[in-house]
C-alpha cells in the first residue's frame, strides 16, 4: 500500500508532523511550495482579497498512490491559500484523499466550514477529516491569546501530546 503526504508548512509546525506521519506509516512525502518568496505581509494579503499564490508543479505522480494525506495549516478557517492552489491544480489526479491540519485552535464551524473549502477546490469532501491543536501545546490561560498559539513552533518532542490522534490517523491507512 503506497501512501503520499501532500503538505503545505510555512513556518515548520506541519513539517514537523509530515515527517513524523511518513516515519511511522511509511509515507512519500512532497512539500507544496510557493513559487515565490512569501512572507507574512503575502499571506495577510492574499486573505483579504481572496487570492491564491502561485506555486511549483509536483514532483509526484498522485495518481500512483493508494490513499493521499493532504495535510497543512489552516489561515482563518481556510486551508492554507499555497496547499489550496496545489489542490485545486491537481484535482483530476486526487480521488480519495484524508485532510489533516495542526492548527491553532478549534474556532466554532471551523471543520466543517474547512470541509465545505475542500469540496469547493477538490469537487469531493475527505473521507477523513482532523485537526490537531498547537494550543493544546501553550499554557491555558495563553490559549485564547491568537499570537501565542499562532507563534508557538513545534519540534517533534510535542507531537507526543497528540499520540491519541496520531494513532488514529495511522488506523486509517492500517484499515487501508
Ligand atoms: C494569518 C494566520 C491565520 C490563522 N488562522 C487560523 C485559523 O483560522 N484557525 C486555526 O486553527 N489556526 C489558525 N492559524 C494558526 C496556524 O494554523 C498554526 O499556527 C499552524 O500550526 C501553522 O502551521 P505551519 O507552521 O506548518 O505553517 C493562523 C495562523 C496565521 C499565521
Amino acid at each position: 500500500m503506497s501512501i503520499l503526504i501532500l503538505f503545505y508548512s510555512r513556518t515548520g509546525n506541519n513539517r514537523v508532523l509530515a515527517r513524523h506521519l511518513a516515519g511511522r506509516l511509511g509515507a512519500t512525502l512532497e512539500e507544496v511550495k510557493t513559487r515565490h518568496w512569501y512572507p507574512f505581509p503575502r499571506v495577510i494579503w492574499n486573505m483579504r482579497n481572496g487570492r491564491r499564490p502561485a506555486v511549483h508543479p509536483l514532483r509526484v505522480d498522485l495518481a500512483a498512490f493508494d490513499h493521499v494525506l493532504v495535510l497543512g495549516p489552516l489561515w482563518d478557517m481556510h486551508v492554507a491559500f499555497p496547499l489550496a492552489e496545489a489542490l485545486h491544480i491537481n484535482r483530476a489526479a486526487i480521488g480519495r484523499y484524508a485532510f489533516v491540519s495542526l492548527c491553532g485552535y478549534l474556532r466554532d464551524g471551523q471543520p466543517e466550514a474547512v470541509r465545505v473549502r475542500l469540496v469547493e477546490l477538490l469537487g469531493h469532501p475527505p473521507v477523513h477529516q482532523m485537526e490537531l491543536h498547537v494550543g493544546d501545546l501553550v499554557a491555558e490561560a495563553d490559549r485564547s491569546d491568537v499570537r501565542k498559539v499562532s507563534g508557538r513552533r513545534v519540534i517533534e518532542d510535542d507531537l507526543a501530546t497528540f499520540d491519541t490522534q496520531i494513532a488514529t490517523i495511522s488506523g486509517w491507512f492500517a484499515r487501508g
